[in-house]
């Protein structure tokens, strides 16, 4: 294979295993989920930021002298990680809270009490533009040395015209793919939800979806009903955003049968999903994203992964990295949770975090795999075996992130 003269070429060179998802297809389902092609002793070389080659090493042909390259012994490569749900924009911290929390008092509590979600966005509305894209940019790093090379991050910590509208284009400064979360709680200067909607929709969507790529509302008892969520939604829609939902956190509140309905992108969380929105699920093209760090930080009981896997829903993976319900950024970690509390094979976590995240982020024709064609974004990890990445809980085993072709500065 060739590549077009003068492009920057990068070789990946004698890696002990290079693992993606296997195919071509997106999203996958059932046992698709669990199959990954795995190449001993490999390549992976790069023209531009596009992936030009896989191979093994007896395979490599001969290439120009002044190529750049690393050297992937001991490491494995994997697809850049893809991160299709944070909540990345904001400021301050809720690490009171946090201690609250582990003191007892519950996030539900804390978030009728005026606290919570609300008190994150008492700081971000105070913060001023350059301070939040400081923030997110802070928060790309940290979840590129985790191995995210795609982030989705949402807004939602404005909930007011100016606030919500630089979160987007912060997100999108530091390379983030942005999500308006105009519907995440009613902020106090409102009477009602469908007062602060009629706001939202007239005031602030038109602008928003000059930015963002995707809608998102919190469906849950204390923020929006399944009517007021359609109401959002499909004046999003016919913005030209795609729908995200958050549901069935802590009660089913009719955010599944509203996402099939409007034919969304995803239904995120799924704590307290059952058998019955699981079936839904699987029968749709509506994605399932699962975000096990939240379940944990907030000690709530786990999505039902497995069942929706074998039920043949398309199952992604998320950090939901925020300061309230997962003050986590890692991938890594998700990955590992995965195994050991949803019952998600190593392979089928990865396919959730590189293929079928980029699928809800509507990416899956470049992003998610280590094929040619694909964006050089690629991740090495110290370790003898793909598999660490769930195997190695809380590993800092990142050695290496390639983005868009080049090595990048982890810091
Ligand atoms: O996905 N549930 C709603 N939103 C976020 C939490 C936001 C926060 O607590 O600040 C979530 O968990
Ligand atoms: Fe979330």
């Amino acid at each position: 294979m060739s590549s077009t003269g003068g492009e920057r070429r990068l070789l990946v060179r004698d890696l002990a295993q290079v693992a993606t998802p296997a195919g071509s297809a997106a999203p996958l389902r059932g046992s698709a989920l669990g199959k990954v092609d795995v190449l001993e002793d490999a390549y992976v070389l790069c023209a531009g930021a596009s992936i030009e080659a896989v191979g093994r090493m007896r395979d490599l042909s001969p290439l120009a002298a002044e190529i750049e390259e690393i050297d992937g012994r001991g490491r494995c490569a994997i697809p850049g990680l893809v991160d299709c749900h944070t909540h990345a924009c904001f400021a301050g911290d809720r690490v009171d809270e946090f201690a609250k929390r582990a003191a007892g008092v519950s996030y539900e509590e804390l978030h009728a009490a005026g606290g919570g979600i609300m008190s994150t966005v008492r700081a971000t509305r105070t913060a001023g533009e350059q301070a939040l894209a400081a923030a997110v940019r802070k928060h790309r790093n940290w979840m590129l040395r985790a191995g995210t090379t795609t982030f989705e991050s949402k807004s939602g910590y404005g909930l007011d015209r100016e606030t919500e509208l630089a979160s987007l284009r912060a997100v999108k400064a530091a390379g983030g793919v942005p999500t308006w979360l105009g519907a995440h709680a009613v902020p106090p200067e409102f009477d009602d939800a469908d007062a602060y909607l009629d706001f939202a929709l007239d005031e602030v969507l038109p602008a928003a979806a000059e930015i963002a790529e995707a809608a998102d509302v919190f469906v849950e008892r204390g923020a929006f009903d399944a009517a007021q969520a359609r109401r959002y939604l499909t004046a999003c829609a016919a913005a030209g955003l795609a729908l995200r939902l958050h549901g069935d956190q802590f009660t089913e509140q009719g955010a599944v049968p509203l996402a099939i309905e409007l034919g969304a992108r995803s239904v995120d969380h799924l704590e307290a999903t059952s058998d019955k929105g699981v079936a839904a699920i699987a029968r749709s093209d509506v994605a399932a994203v699962l975000l096990p760090a939240s379940a944990l930080f907030l000690a709530r009981p786990m999505p039902p992964a497995r069942a929706l896997v074998e039920a043949g829903a398309i199952v992604a993976l998320a950090t939901d990295f925020n300061p309230g319900s997962a003050f986590c950024e890692s991938l890594p970690i998700v990955c590992s949770l995965a195994a050991t509390q949803l019952q998600l094979s190593p392979a089928e976590a990865l396919a959730a975090c590189t293929v079928n995240a980029a699928h809800v982020l509507g990416r899956s024709d470049r992003v998610g795999r280590l094929a040619p064609g694909y964006d050089a974004d690629l991740v090495l990890i110290e370790a003898p075996d793909w598999r660490y990445l769930s195997y190695h809980l809380g590993a800092s085993f990142v050695a290496e992130v390639v983005l868009q072709g080049a090595r990048a500065e982890l810091g």
